[in-house]
C-alpha cells in the first residue's frame, strides 16, 4: 500500500550548513507521528523541508506516491500539507470564525465549537465571535491549525 506521506533519505542545507542527514519517515492515513530530538537536531528543518520552505538537497518526499520535494511551498500547500508554527500568531482583531473561515469544514467546525472530528483530536468550546486570542492556549492552537 502507498504511504500517505513518505520521506526517504532527506537532506537539507542552510547555505553550506547541512541540517538534515538522510531522514526516513513513513506516515499512513490516520496515523500520528511525533518527531522527538534535542534542540537543534533538525525537527523544524524537517517540517520546513516537507512543506517546501527549507531547501531539500537530497532524497525525496512523496505524498500519496507523488514526489513533492521539487514543488514550491504554495503547490505543496494546495495539496494539503501545512505547517503550524510553535507560536500561534493569531491577530487579536480577528475572531475565531474569521480566522478559521477558509479552513476545510471538519477543522473549521472543530474550531468554532463543540464538534469533535473523528479523524483529529480537535475539541473546542471556542465561540466563533470571540477574538482568537481570547481563548485558552490549547484552544488558540486549535484555531491556529484550523486557519492554516
Ligand atoms: N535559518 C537558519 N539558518 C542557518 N542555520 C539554521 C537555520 N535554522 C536552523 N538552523 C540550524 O539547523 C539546525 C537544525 O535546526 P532546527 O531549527 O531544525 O532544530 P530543532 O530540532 O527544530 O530545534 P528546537 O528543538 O530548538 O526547535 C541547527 O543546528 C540550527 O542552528
Ligand atoms: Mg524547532
Amino acid at each position: 500500500m502507498t504511504a500517505l506521506l513518505e520521506v526517504v533519505g532527506l537532506t537539507a542545507h542552510y547555505g553550506d550548513f547541512q541540517a538534515l542527514f538522510g531522514v526516513d519517515l513513513s506516515l499512513e492515513a490516520g496515523e500520528t507521528v511525533a518527531i522527538i530530538g534535542a534542540n537543534g537536531a533538525g525537527k523544524s528543518t524537517l517540517m520546513r523541508a516537507i512543506t517546501g520552505v527549507a531547501r531539500v538537497t537530497g532524497g525525496c518526499v512523496r505524498l500519496c506516491g507523488e514526489a513533492i520535494d521539487t514543488l514550491g511551498a504554495p503547490d505543496i500547500l494546495v495539496r494539503g500539507i501545512a505547517m503550524v508554527p510553535e507560536g500561534r500568531c493569531l491577530f487579536p482583531s480577528l475572531t475565531v470564525e474569521k480566522i478559521s473561515g477558509s479552513a476545510p469544514m471538519p477543522a473549521r467546525a472543530a474550531a468554532i465549537g463543540g464538534w469533535s472530528a473523528s479523524t483529529t483530536s480537535f475539541r473546542s468550546c471556542a465561540r466563533p465571535e470571540r477574538p482568537g486570542t481570547a481563548l485558552s492556549g490549547g484552544q488558540q492552537q486549535m484555531v491556529a491549525i484550523a486557519g492554516r
